[in-house]
């Protein structure tokens, strides 16, 4: 690759890397999560497949992107000439695509919300005692009309467009050095109003002390998506992004880093969410799905003062948080197309994200007034999640580690993973065992979860 294809510091490598990671799955996903499984035991096992299978799953894509010095696909044959395996990337890549056409949706959303929260268009008419009503049915007026939603994801396009079109180092570092701080801000902020809450012992007593009953194997399923979701695998994201890594950049201490980052705003925002909601005696349902950010929410902001501003931070800090990570996934297409098709920048830009204003405008209007645009009796907006996450994702980090561990010269993993002998090898020697037969081993037993289960009953 030619052009400006490294990052230009450390700090900037790892605010894009962490910026990818953490997403709308820490923020949203997360606390979700957390309520339907136990609370602090799903917190335990989500910290368990971080560090066991998640941190591996990282290192191999880091070696494949950082090794093969191309994109998601190319960085497998330049490693092996001419193998098969470059299908694991380009799978990657399909699912990346796929995803990028319901996440453009969602963060649109929140870009929607955010300028309801500035109007006060949002709080309009909404009083504590007619509130989970008003919020219920906004809901339904702003997300799952036609128009709206399809203009902000557009706009989010566009903006990614810009970023995207600016580079690694003027657009896609740049951005992550500006909004990554911005997010973290925001964070603490908003963690401090919640503790202060009244209620808040109770909330954090959910979400600190564990119920080790509830841990089954249901349990450890989803703390193993969890831990692949939050943390980009499996999506060629890392794969493209490495291979914009310096040769002396630690990729060991990078993964251990944007882990740990990860999993600090995970834990941030369960701190902000579950003080607000025991706070208000909210919870149980109210904390599924789109319900717990876009209703929820708002009911526990009106309760507090400055309701405005409160409200317009949060959707902010959603909105960052999530166009940090649409802009790594368009680079994971635009690598593609430049390494692949010899394209300029500008090209594979428009190439890769013009076409999804329409598979956005699809999947908003399978939500909106298009409900019969379905697949397998979903609507293609809760298809296209469930079949990229649950299935996509995993097989495609299945698939990195077996080649990286497995299939490639084995002084490739070595090599990466100790700058070539210049780093000690200490947790490197692990780490190969991990991603040769403990990650795989638990990938395998996710997807074929669905059939397991029921030998279990
Ligand atoms: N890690 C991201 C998140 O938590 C996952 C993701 C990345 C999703 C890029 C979409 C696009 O949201």
């Amino acid at each position: 690759m030619s052009e400006n294809t490294e990052f230009s510091s450390k700090l900037g490598l790892i605010a894009a890397t962490v910026g990818s990671a953490i997403g709308l799955g820490n923020i949203w996903r997360f606390p979700a999560e957390v309520q339907s499984n136990g609370g602090a035991a799903f917190l335990l096992v989500y910290i368990i497949c971080l560090f066991v299978l998640g941190i591996p799953v990282m290192l191999a894509e880091f070696s494949i992107g950082r090794g093969g010095r191309g994109d998601a696909v190319s960085s497998f044959t330049n490693l092996v000439p001419g193998t098969r395996w470059r299908g694991v990337g380009a799978l990657a890549i399909l699912a990346t695509y796929l995803i990028m056409a319901f996440y453009m949706v969602v963060t649109g959303w929140t870009l929607e919300y955010l300028w309801f929260s500035i109007t006060g268009e949002l709080y309009q008419g909404a009083t504590a005692s007619n509130a989970s009503e008003v919020f219920g049915a906004r809901m339904n007026d702003y997300l799952h009309t036609d128009a709206a939603p399809i203009i902000a994801s557009c706009l989010v396009i566009f903006i990614n467009i810009g970023v995207l079109l600016g580079g690694v180092q003027k657009g896609i570092e740049k951005l992550s050095n500006l909004l990554m701080p911005v997010l973290f801000i925001i964070l603490i902020g908003l963690c401090c109003v919640s503790l202060s809450l009244p209620e808040a012992s109770e909330g954090i007593k959910f979400f600190l002390s564990p119920d080790f009953s509830a841990i089954n194997a249901e349990v450890l399923v989803s703390g193993l998506g969890q831990a692949f979701f939050s943390l980009s695998l499996g999506m060629g994201i890392l794969i493209t992004y490495s291979a914009y890594y310096p040769a002396q950049t630690r990729l060991t201490q990078t993964s251990v880093i944007v882990s740990l980052v990860s999993l600090f705003v995970s834990v941030l925002m369960g701190f902000i969410i579950f003080p607000a909601v025991t706070s208000f005696g909210l919870g149980g349902e109210s904390l599924a799905g789109e319900t717990l950010v876009f209703a929820t929410l708002p009911e526990v902001f009106l309760r507090l003062p400055a309701t405005r501003i409160i409200s317009a931070l949060f959707f902010l800090l959603l909105f960052v948080a999530a166009l940090t990570s649409t802009v790594s996934t368009g680079e994971v297409a635009v690598a593609y197309l430049r390494d692949h098709f010899k394209m300029k920048r500008t090209r594979a830009v428009l190439i890769s994200l013009l076409p999804l204003t329409l598979c956005s405008a699809v999947c908003a209007l399978s939500l909106g007034s298009m409900p019969q645009l379905q697949i397998m009796g979903k609507s293609i907006f809760g298809f296209l999640d469930n079949i990229t996450t649950q299935f996509m994702l995993p097989l495609a980090a299945l698939g990195g580690c077996l080649f990286i561990g497995w299939r490639a010269p084995r002084s490739i993993l070595m090599g990466q993973l100790t700058n070539h002998g210049t780093l000690k090898a200490g947790f490197a020697g692990i780490a190969v065992w991990l991603i040769r037969i403990v990650a795989p081993a638990g990938i395998i037993i996710v997807l074929l979860w669905p059939v397991l289960k029921d030998l279990f009953r």
